[in-house]
């Protein structure tokens, strides 16, 4: 089973971190492929708790190679300090492998996604302000700067100064901001060159090779399937794609080459930032489910907004990335309640609907249907296996499964490691 893809089904912070952690033991490599540090991904070995935003889960679990692949957005600042507050906990990073053609974040992209955002007003985003959505559009527009860029001084100025000619008539017109020099960019950004001129390499060739060759290969998606800047609730989305897809474009591995897809789903519903979301609550239940699952943003420290189980996005997220699995997670969080509602379709205009809407319009008149589910009050954090499990929260998973149209192959009962009940092997 030498590639699987482990990505969000949901609107992100499913427990991807985790999810991926647990496996890391078993991988040679641990991939990124799309996104930078708007991701928050908290990993929990024994009494240590791990926030990660840029580098790849899998950096925890000793003899797992971490990549950070070409379709990555990289900020060298945060890169160089993650890693550096990894080593003084005594984590070793040395093995990390950086794609020289990955995008790198500058300082006038994270201005730019806090001045835009600031400019929309009611009509923002939400976005975490870390520069995602600007680097991503220079990409697009090829006038972005890669890694291997820090490495020709003369290339480097160039390009720079071209990206700045734009943008500081934004800035300085547009936006009343002072103009960015292009010097001062390109002297801080060779600063960071030796610094990472030694994980730099042909990732690509690295993976390819790996999976050729039989080793385990583990892509893990920042973000999640709702949040796909072509498959998410457009224009409130990143700006990249989470979705299985983009792991073969961000690391430059065929689609023939993966042999499973894991979508990591929450057992309740949470999102940060703007945009539709159908089962949203503004009462106390929504709160419980805030404060019980510990919902406030890793990277923002933002409240996450909170609803309940919506199946017609869990079957969206089937349909989109041909998951073949799901990890269910915070099953624990739902202990105590006594019925628990899933949404098991929408009413848009008095009409029942069991897809996703496939307009945006439909989208944002959707209303649940609501299921209600037999709820339990054990404590399940010491569940090892499905059989462990109070008959409710059994028939809860098992309604789930047919709800989502993927075999739910684990089930997440507490944030450490161990509190986890395997299924299916994703690894056979
Ligand atoms: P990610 O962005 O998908 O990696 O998820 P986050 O780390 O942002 O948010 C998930 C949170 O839930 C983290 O605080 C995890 O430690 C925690 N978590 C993950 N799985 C479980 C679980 O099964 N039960 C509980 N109670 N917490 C979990
Ligand atoms: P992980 O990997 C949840 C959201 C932001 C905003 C939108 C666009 O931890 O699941 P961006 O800064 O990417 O341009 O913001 O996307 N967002 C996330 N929400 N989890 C994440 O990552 C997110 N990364 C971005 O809140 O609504
Ligand atoms: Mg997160």
């Amino acid at each position: 089973m030498p590639a699987l893809v482990l990505l969000g089904a949901q609107w992100g912070d499913e427990g991807k971190g985790k999810a991926t952690d647990l496996l890391g033991g078993s991988v040679d490599y641990v991939v990124r492929y799309q996104g930078g540090n708007n991701a928050g991904h908290t990993v929990v070995v024994g009494d240590q708790k791990y926030a990660l935003h840029l580098l790849p889960s899998g950096i925890l679990s000793p003899g797992c190679t971490p990549v950070i692949g070409n379709g990555v957005v990289v900020d060298p600042a945060v890169l160089l300090s993650e890693l550096s507050g990894l080593n003084q906990r005594g984590v070793d990073t040395s093995k990390l492998l950086l794609s020289g053609n990955a995008h790198l974040i500058t300082p006038y992209h994270t201005t730019v996604d806090k001045v835009t955002e600031r400019f929309l007003g009611k009509r923002k985003i939400g976005t975490t302000g870390r520069g995602i959505g600007p680097t991503y559009a220079d990409k697009i527009n090829r006038v972005g700067i890669r890694v291997q860029d820090l490495f020709d001084e003369s290339i480097l100025t160039q390009k720079v100064e071209a990206a700045l000619d734009f943008k500081n008539q934004v800035l300085a017109k547009l936006y009343n901001r002072r103009a960015i020099a292009t010097e001062q960019v390109v002297e801080e950004l060779l600063g960071y060159a030796d610094q990472l001129r030694g994980y730099v390499a042909d990732t690509t060739l690295v993976l390819n090779d790996a999976i050729d060759a039989g080793k385990v290969v583990l892509f893990e998606g920042g973000q999640g399937t709702l949040l796909d800047v072509d498959h998410g609730t457009y224009p409130f989305v990143t700006s990249s794609n989470p979705t299985a897809g983009g792991a073969c474009t961000g690391a430059g591995v065929g689609p023939t080459k993966i042999n499973r897809v894991i979508g990591i789903l929450k057992a309740y519903t949470t999102r940060v930032g703007a945009g539709p979301f159908p089962t949203e609550l503004f009462d106390e239940d929504g709160e419980a489910l805030r404060t019980i699952g510990g919902e406030r943003g890793v990277t923002t420290g933002r409240d996450r907004r909170c609803g309940w189980f919506d199946a017609v996005i869990a079957r969206y997220a089937t349909r989109v990335n041909g998951l073949t699995d799901f990890f269910l997670t915070k099953l624990d969080v739902l202990t105590g309640w006594e019925q628990i509602p899933v949404c098991v379709a929408y009413e848009i205009d008095g009409e029942r609907v069991t897809e996703l809407p496939y307009s945006q319009t439909d989208f944002h008149h959707a209303k649940p249907v609501y299921e209600m589910l037999p709820g339990w009050s054990e404590d399940i954090t010491k569940a090892k296996t499905f059989a462990d499990l109070p008959k409710n929260a059994q028939r809860y998973v098992k309604a789930l499964e047919e709800m989502s149209g993927a075999p739910i192959s684990a089930i997440g009962v507490g944030p450490g490691r161990t509190e986890t009940i395997e299924i299916n092997s994703f690894l056979s």
